[in-house]
């Protein structure tokens, strides 16, 4: 090692070789209103992440920072290990895709997707060839001569994802871009920006409020609470190990029931609704005589007969068939309310209001969550 301390550059920094983004203590503030607390996110090549989160939980802010359009109050932010952080937007080979399209009126499709290869001085074979090729990718090849008041809605959205593609940014950001489309066209979409991203590799850092949406798309979900990040994981690891109430409650239905932890062993015992039961799943301080929060989906109630073995007695309170699931809402004798949800199937026996029922979960149903590990609550 040489004698001499040497000192890292402080544009290059060394970090893992596949962090595409990197953000550290990254905050804004408006007067008191925190947008944005102090912020850490990475993010490897080829990530589909996503910030999911309640509206002015600091999604767009967040975005808005990482593309330069929003100066931060602290905070660092590296893109292919260089600092991006004091680079202008344009600089920053950033591309975003927005909820309104965004598109110039006044130009045909095809100007539309040229225009950042213009911007970036490309010759007019390589832009025609990149267009024509972008326009295959998002499997409209014929709309090239239109104006955008010519097209759908989730056609026009098409083509701003054709205009961001096109220059093949080293990081997509979108911020709520299926936020205009009715259902079935948001369905049919957020496939084609999954296989666009696939087949691209892009690095993308998508926003939405729908969670279903981020459930769908992600490679792992960013949970955002009051300008802060919650939890930070797989849409597997989010619903089935939340790591509070508020994750619990945000992601999916969930039935959030007050437990204690009787012994803190090794193998913990915890206690709920005058039930024992052994702490197979826990995200919280299994303290002796701890209070804690206990997680049951509703998915995994199961609905027995009345008169069944060491089940908890229930009264059914109202059926709801929604399609392929049936929602039942249960009443507990000490009043507390269960949900329950099952698949639909026509030989299957549907409790109706006012019967007598059992509930049973298998054992590894209940996660633990800690009372207290809500952000800003
Ligand atoms: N220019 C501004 N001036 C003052 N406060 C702002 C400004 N921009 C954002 N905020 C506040 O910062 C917080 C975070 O806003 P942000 O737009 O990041 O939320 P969001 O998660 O994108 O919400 P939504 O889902 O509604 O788009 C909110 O409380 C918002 O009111
Ligand atoms: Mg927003």
């Amino acid at each position: 090692m040489n004698a001499v301390a040497t000192e890292t550059p402080s544009r290059i920094r060394p970090s893992r070789p596949d962090a595409k983004l990197r953000c550290e203590g990254l905050r804004k503030v408006y007067g008191s209103v925190v947008a944005l607390d102090t912020t850490d996110l990475d993010m490897p090549e080829g990530e589909f992440l996503t910030l999911l989160g309640p509206s002015g939980s600091g999604k767009t802010t967040l975005l808005m920072l990482i593309a330069g359009l929003l100066a931060a109050d602290a905070g660092k932010i590296w893109i292919d290990d260089k600092l991006a952080s004091d680079l202008p937007s344009y600089a920053r080979d950033i591309g975003m895709v927005f909820q309104s399209y965004a598109l110039f009126p006044h130009m045909t499709v095809f100007d539309n997707i040229a225009f950042p290869l213009e911007m970036r001085r490309w010759s007019s074979d390589k832009i025609k060839a990149a267009v024509e090729q972008t326009l295959e990718l998002v499997r409209l090849p014929h709309v090239a001569d239109r104006y955008p008041r010519e097209l759908s809605g989730g056609q026009q959205q098409r083509i701003a994802l054709a205009r961001c593609f096109v220059y093949r940014p080293s990081i997509i950001l979108m911020d709520e871009p299926l936020g205009a489309l009715d259902k079935k066209l948001r369905d049919q979409m957020q496939f084609e920006i999954k296989q666009l991203q696939a087949e691209l590799n892009a690095t993308v850092l998508y926003v939405t409020h729908d969670q279903d949406e981020a459930m769908a798309m992600s490679d792992r979900i960013c949970l955002m609470n009051h300008g802060g990040v919650e939890q930070i994981g797989s849409p597997h690891d989010l619903y089935f190990r939340p790591a509070s109430r508020f994750a619990a409650d945000f992601l999916g239905e969930s039935n959030l029931l007050p437990g204690r932890v009787i012994s803190a062993s090794e193998q913990p015992e915890v206690e709920m609704l005058g039930l024992r039961f052994a702490a197979r799943r826990a995200a919280a301080d299994l303290a002796e005589g701890n209070p804690i929060t206990v997680m049951l989906r509703p998915e995994s109630i199961e609905i027995g007969p009345g008169t069944a073995p060491n089940g908890l007695p229930a009264v059914v309170e109202r059926v709801t068939m929604l399609g392929g699931v049936v929602r039942s809402v249960l009443r507990l004798g000490d009043g507390t309310e269960i949900t329950s949800r099952s698949l639909t199937r026509p030989d299957a026996l549907v409790a109706r209001p006012g019967e007598p029922v059992s509930i049973h979960w298998q054992p590894e149903a209940p996660v633990l969550i800690s009372r207290e590990t809500t952000r800003g609550a």
